[in-house]
């Protein structure tokens, strides 16, 4: 059975949700996004992400076209129609159809499209064995901090790191890390101090990496956002990855090489436990 989409207005099977040729999603990348994790039906951290969805669409002089109120109803009841249980929401707003042109359209709508899909439980070979991740140049432009849907530079990236032999790839620019290709990076450095890059305009705020600088915060884990080396990500104990569709990923390998042990270290194990610990609180 197809899902159930949202497009415009309206809520219709997934298979039967269409855009103009003209939208300038299509043509030109010239969107925004989110993408939201739901547990036990409930959507995660929705106000930091609607909060994340407006500055995106605030810094591409996108109107937003709903308040947060209307956004929440739209989304809840998106994941009440597909079943709710544990699923990601992707919500995509396009600057609207137009003959293309780069300047603004005058007086065009946004176009809204919204999709559901289930979000499987974690793979637990991963608390096992971990995953491989290599080092890549940040081929990407100078906004990163702008969820746009023009995701060329993350899909090469991606790509890349896949054709390595890896599940992700750990971003460098001008020799300090920035982000994953569609995740953010942590380390546990070599005073087992738990490491982020600050935010800024090369990288995404990611809201999974918001999630556990509070946690370990609560939970009196040292931690700090500074920038950090490719260097020091090659000496580090620890290496993680965050996102709202992986949670904390373990790095095990990077490029090659084992990262400490070569098995998921227990900083990473604790701040796991304590993640699950804080989405099964959640449930109603
Ligand atoms: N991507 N950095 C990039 C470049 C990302 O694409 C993502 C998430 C993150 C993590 O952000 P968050 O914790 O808010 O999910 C960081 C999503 C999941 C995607 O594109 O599918």
């Amino acid at each position: 059975m197809t899902s159930v989409a949202y497009l415009n207005g309206e809520f219709l099977p997934l298979d039967e949700a269409c855009v103009p040729v003209l939208d300038r999603g299509f043509l030109l990348g010239d969107g925004v996004y989110e993408v939201i994790p739901v547990y036990h039906g409930c959507l995660f951290r929705l106000q930091a992400h609607l909060e994340r969805l407006e500055y995106s669409l605030h810094e591409t002089r996108i109107a937003n076209p709903h308040d947060r109120g209307t956004w929440q109803a739209i989304l809840e009841d998106l994941v009440r129609r597909n079943g709710g249980g544990d699923r990601s929401v992707y919500l995509q707003i396009t600057r609207g159809v137009a003959a293309r042109d780069h300047a603004f359209p005058a007086d065009t709508p946004p176009t809204v499209f919204a999709m559901s899909h289930p979000l499987p439980a974690p793979d637990p070979r991963i608390a096992r064995e971990g995953v491989a991740a290599v080092t890549l140049e940040d081929i990407r432009w100078a906004r990163c901090d702008i969820k746009t849907i023009s995701l060329l530079g993350n899909v090469l990236l991606r790509q890349a790191a896949i054709d390595r032999g890896a599940q992700e790839a750990i971003l460098v620019r001008d020799g300090e890390v920035t982000e994953g290709a569609a995740s953010n990076v942590f380390i546990v450095d070599e005073e087992g101090h738990l490491l982020t890059p600050p935010k800024g305009p090369r990288l995404l705020p990611g809201i999974t990496r918001d999630l556990v600088l509070e946690l370990a915060e609560a939970h009196a884990i040292p931690h700090h956002e500074r920038p950090f080396s490719e260097a020091a990500l090659g000496r580090a104990r620890e290496i993680w990855l965050t996102s709202s569709t992986k949670e904390i990923l373990p790095v095990t390998r990077l490029n090659g090489e084992p990262v400490g042990d070569g098995r998921p270290g227990p900083l990473w194990r604790r701040m796991n436990d304590i993640y699950q610990a804080f989405k099964a609180a959640l449930a109603p």
